[in-house]
């Protein structure tokens, strides 16, 4: 918008990374719906504070109360739902925090864009890879079963596409390792990153 002048600071995001003593970070979750992105998402941020990391995790559930709260799942909101999220992560990074986003975020090109928007320095995409027999078996909200019912529409994997990432930072299936050894292997991608 051309009558929008950005406004700077006095802070940079450097001073406010030495301040909170870590570099920022978005770490992305992607996954079928019950894969164990939120599961996995609250028990990293557990872990990560625990280290004296000040972070915050952004799950789907909760930000579509929220923030979200007016958007569906068609292809167009769920890329909305995404760009929002990549934007508030951004800030938050921006801030000095390391952010846990969970969302299915099916789409490839949507998580290229949060990519662009969070920049790729900051970004480090995980997917949670359980198998969709697996999620289905534990079908925590009962929308698989709804869903294949033909009772909700647009559902993710059943009705709807999901597209894995082609060369995502690192792998999880939840349905082979403990949550622990998980939230180990992914607070090292925390830790690689130079301040
Ligand atoms: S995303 O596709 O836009 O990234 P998001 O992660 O925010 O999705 O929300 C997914 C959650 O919304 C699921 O875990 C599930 O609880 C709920 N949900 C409700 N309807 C759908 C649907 N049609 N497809 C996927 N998830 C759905």
């Amino acid at each position: 918008m051309k009558q929008v002048v950005w406004h700077g600071g006095h802070v940079s995001a450097e001073d406010r990374q030495r301040l909170l003593s870590q570099s920022a970070l978005t770490i992305w979750l992607t996954g079928l719906s019950a894969s164990g992105k939120s599961t996995l998402a609250f028990a990293l941020e557990r872990h990560l504070i625990n280290a004296g990391r000040a972070c915050y995790v952004l799950d789907g559930d909760n930000v579509r109360h929220g923030l979200n709260g007016n958007l569906g799942f068609s292809h167009e909101d769920r890329t909305e739902n995404i760009r929002r999220i990549a934007e508030v992560a951004h800030l938050m990074n921006d801030a000095g925090l390391i952010v846990i986003t969970a969302f299915i975020s099916p789409y490839r090109e949507d998580r290229a864009m949060a990519k662009r928007i969070i920049g790729s320095e900051r970004f480090r995409e995980v997917y949670v890879s359980t198998p969709i027999q697996v999620c289905e078996q534990r079908d925590p909200k009962g929308l698989y079963g709804m869903a294949k019912a033909g009772k909700l529409a647009h559902f993710t994997g059943v009705s709807d596409p999901y597209e894995p990432p082609e060369a995502p930072d690192m792998v999880i299936d939840t349905s082979l390792v403990s949550v622990e050894e998980e939230v180990e292997r992914i607070a090292v991608l925390a830790q690689t990153i130079g301040a």
